[in-house]
């Protein structure tokens, strides 16, 4: 039976019954896990997932890689899917959206013009301007010596970016006048390819950080509890930045006053500023924000969830959840339910390989002794796979960085992280990483 169009999207319902979840990390299993948990929704194929995906109640895989717009294209067709979630930023900025919405699917994340917000730091500066949106004054340069003039002039260290998407790896907070030339030297040199074409140069900023996340429909917003990240690889928030090393939510650094001014400082007039260049942004707007004394300002936007931030804040989400998605990616947030949010904490952990960030070791099997239900993530517990695949002989075995997310929830965060390091000590692989202290800022033991 052919489904009505609304907003010239085919959809049959207020809750999408098959949904696509598009990626390979442990975001991507923590949306499709939550998503299949909704009411109404009948099956979430992964593609092309991990060495979990098949696993999670309700959700299926594809061996479709996230780059392959013409497969996705064609398997969201067959399967019959009424929701597209894409998870990660790069298939974004490559215009998938684009591609999918164009033949008439309903989508959940933005288009390549809407991605820039984070596939280029140059664009997203202006656009901060252009709408008074608090951020650090910056200077953009398209060559080495026209970046060294920036920092004589300035005569202060300063943080250098490069221009576009780095996989979180284009960024040097300098200490020192020589560090920042020294930076400015290594984004010149075309070590991060394109992306390092252009450098944005920014006057560094200091406070503690959060990452907060709006839904949008091109217009509406919903905002989710606010999280923290752990961005260093080691205990005492040292060494070298990662992807992120755990995460906890709601970070009570902002209360509710603190994320409504939040939204009307930073998240409104982003999406005024979107629709002004003719942007209608339908997906995540992440918000990577510093609390200095002066305020909220913004240090980054990314199109898409954090990682590990989605999968610590997946387990709080209401029912609700699939609907809402729809109504964002159908321009409609105005008739979607109310997005529940589940009370209490949620804690989450990194497990990552032996090398992580820099080279890491691979194909080592992962033996999980956790109960079924918590592997199921039937409970207040759940394992998420991140860096891992299926061997030939069925075997899963470590794939990448970060392996594995171990997600817990309970009522305060001492007892939220106690179950989840309960449940890390429950999963072995040679050469597992992780930190002992994520959660240091609320946790008292
Ligand atoms: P980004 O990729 O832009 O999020 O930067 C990575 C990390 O560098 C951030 O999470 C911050 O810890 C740090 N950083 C970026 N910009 C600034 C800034 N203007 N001042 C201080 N730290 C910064
Ligand atoms: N956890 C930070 C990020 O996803 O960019």
């Amino acid at each position: 039976m052919a489904s009505p169009l609304r907003n010239g999207v085919r959809v049959s319902g207020m809750t999408p019954q098959l949904i696509l979840v598009v990626g390979a990390g442990g975001r991507e299993n923590a949306l499709a896990w939550a998503l299949a948990r909704c009411r109404g929704v009948e099956a979430v194929w992964i593609a092309p997932g991990n060495g979990g995906s098949s696993e999670l109640p309700g959700c299926r895989q594809l061996a479709i890689a996230e780059s392959d717009q013409a497969g996705l294209l064609h398997a969201a067709l067959e399967h019959r899917i009424e929701l597209v979630v894409v998870g990660p930023e790069a298939p974004l900025a490559a215009g998938l959206a684009d591609r999918l919405r164009a033949a008439g699917l309903a989508v959940f994340g933005p288009g390549a013009q809407g991605a820039q917000l984070e596939a280029s730091k140059e664009w997203a500066k202006a656009l901060m301007v252009d709408a008074e949106i608090p951020t650090a004054r910056h200077w953009p340069a398209g060559n080495r010596d026209e970046a060294l003039a920036v920092v004589e002039a300035v005569g202060q260290p300063l943080v250098v970016k490069a221009d576009g998407l780095a996989a979180g790896k284009g960024v040097t907070v300098a200490t020192t006048l020589d560090e920042t030339r020294s930076a400015i030297e290594e984004v010149f040199s075309g070590r991060f390819g394109a992306a390092g074409a252009r450098v944005v140069l920014e006057e560094i900023l200091e406070g503690p950080e959060v990452s907060v996340f709006a839904l949008c429909d091109g217009q509406r917003l919903v905002l989710l509890p606010p999280a923290q990240d752990h961005k260093r690889i080691g205990e005492g928030d040292t060494g070298p930045n990662t992807g992120g090393m755990g995460a906890y939510a709601p970070a009570p650094l902002l209360d509710a006053a603190g994320l409504e001014q939040v939204r009307q400082l930073v998240l409104e007039p982003t999406v005024t500023a979107l629709r002004q260049r003719n942007i209608d942004y339908r997906g995540v707007i992440y918000a990577g924000l510093m609390l200095t004394a002066a305020g909220p300002k913004v240090i980054e936007f990314n199109c898409r969830f954090g990682d590990p931030e989605c999968e610590t804040l997946m387990p709080l989400m209401g029912p609700e959840l699939a609907a809402v998605l729809l109504a964002c990616a159908t321009g409609r947030l105005d008739q979607a339910p109310p997005l529940t949010i589940v009370a209490g904490c949620s804690a989450c952990v990194i497990a990552a390989a032996e090398g992580y960030p820099g080279t890491v070791r691979q194909g080592d099997p992962l033996q999980i002794d956790l109960a079924e239900s918590d592997r199921a993530g039937q409970g207040a517990v759940q394992l998420f796979h991140a860096g891992t695949r299926l061997a030939a002989d069925g075997r899963c075995v470590t794939a990448g960085g970060r392996v594995l997310a171990l997600v817990a929830q309970a009522a305060d965060f001492d007892q939220a992280f106690e179950r989840a390091y309960d449940g890390l000590s429950q999963v072995h692989y040679a050469g597992i990483t992780y930190r002992r202290d994520i959660g240091h800022q609320v946790r008292s033991r």
